[in-house]
């Protein structure tokens, strides 16, 4: 089919059945361009807990889904493609992390939003990329605190808030794997790029940034500054959103440790497609489904972070 047959049928399909298309940062450019919201995984969870509609159809990855169906219970959450999953939530299964708590009993545990439901049920709070450092800074000073599943992420925030989290031993296969060699190589080639970094990114590469920070931040970044050209160390699908809103700016996907690449893709992303889109809504499949003993555990922690959150401004 035609894309714009494609888009002419998911219009009347969103209309017809009172649906959301909700979209992640790291989507396709043509699901971006095609969804009701596109933001970072806290701006995702903040719509998915006021929306009115009938049906949310999340184009990102299968925790984002669950994110959504934990906080609107009542609503049909769907994904495009079932099989898009995330290796850094799949890092932290839930029987290993369950006895990795049990041996540090006095501990709060603060999981990633990047983490099945079931893990977290586990956690006392859930963070983003956008807010873990200020729910971190929030705490009393002496809190012993676990943080999972991203080691990279939790050595950011312990160094930005002075603090000693216990950190799991997980990582995002797309942030691990940037050049910091074919990157200096970029710095050399573009003297007067800014270079933008997801914290997920390895500490070798935040110390030579210029900013870290989430998607959102990020973007937010390159349409304040002054300067015309970024390098962008994080999945590649967040240059179309930089591109539009700033067409006067040069975007340079950071490189990968693979030579073969000039940029990094997150395979579990790429597994939704437009047409997959339509076919999720034509068919209302693959829909998100979490026991309800569950989903009552991992709401509390999801809702204490939008309201520090909102507390912050955040
Ligand atoms: P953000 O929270 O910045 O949207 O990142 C989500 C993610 O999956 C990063 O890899
Ligand atoms: Fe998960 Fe990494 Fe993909 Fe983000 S980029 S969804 S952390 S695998």
């Amino acid at each position: 089919m035609e894309k714009s047959e494609i888009i002419k049928k998911i219009n009347i399909l969103r209309k017809e059945k009172n649906a959301v298309i909700l979209s992640h940062f790291y989507q396709d450019s043509d699901i971006q361009d095609i969804a009701d919201f596109i933001g970072d995984s806290l701006a995702l969870a903040q719509w998915a807990a006021k929306t009115t509609a009938d049906i949310i159809v999340l184009c990102g990855v299968h925790f984002m889904g669950e994110t959504a169906k934990i906080l609107s219970p009542e609503k049909r959450v769907f994904i495009p493609n079932s099989k898009a999953g995330c290796s850094l939530s799949d890092s932290c299964p839930v029987d290993e992390f369950q006895k990795f708590i049990d041996k540090h009993p006095d501990y709060t545990v603060i999981s990633y939003v990047n983490t099945s439901a079931a893990v977290k049920a586990l956690s006392d709070i859930v963070v983003t990329s956008a807010n873990a450092a200020q729910i971190v800074a929030s705490l009393p000073r002496d809190e012993k605190i676990i943080f999972a599943p991203d080691k990279n992420l939790g050595d950011y925030v312990n160094k930005l808030t002075g603090r000693e989290m216990l950190l799991w031993d997980g990582a995002c296969h797309v942030h691990q794997q940037f050049s910091l060699e074919r990157i200096l190589e970029l710095k050399k080639q573009y003297p007067d790029a800014l270079l933008l970094t997801h914290p997920e990114c390895p500490a070798y590469l935040r110390e030579i940034s210029d900013h870290v920070g989430s998607t959102s931040s990020m973007l937010k970044f390159s349409k304040t500054s002054d300067k015309k050209q970024f390098i962008v160390a994080t999945e590649v699908g967040i240059l179309h959103q930089m591109r539009k809103e700033n067409p006067d700016k040069e975007f340079i996907p950071a490189p990968p440790k693979n030579s073969a690449y000039t940029c990094n893709e997150c395979v579990f992303m790429r597994m939704n497609t437009l047409e997959k889109l339509y076919l999720c809504l034509k068919n209302e499949t693959p829909e998100i489904f979490i026991d309800e003993e569950t989903r009552l555990k991992a709401v509390k922690p999801i809702k204490k972070m939008l309201e520090i959150s909102s507390k912050y401004g955040l």
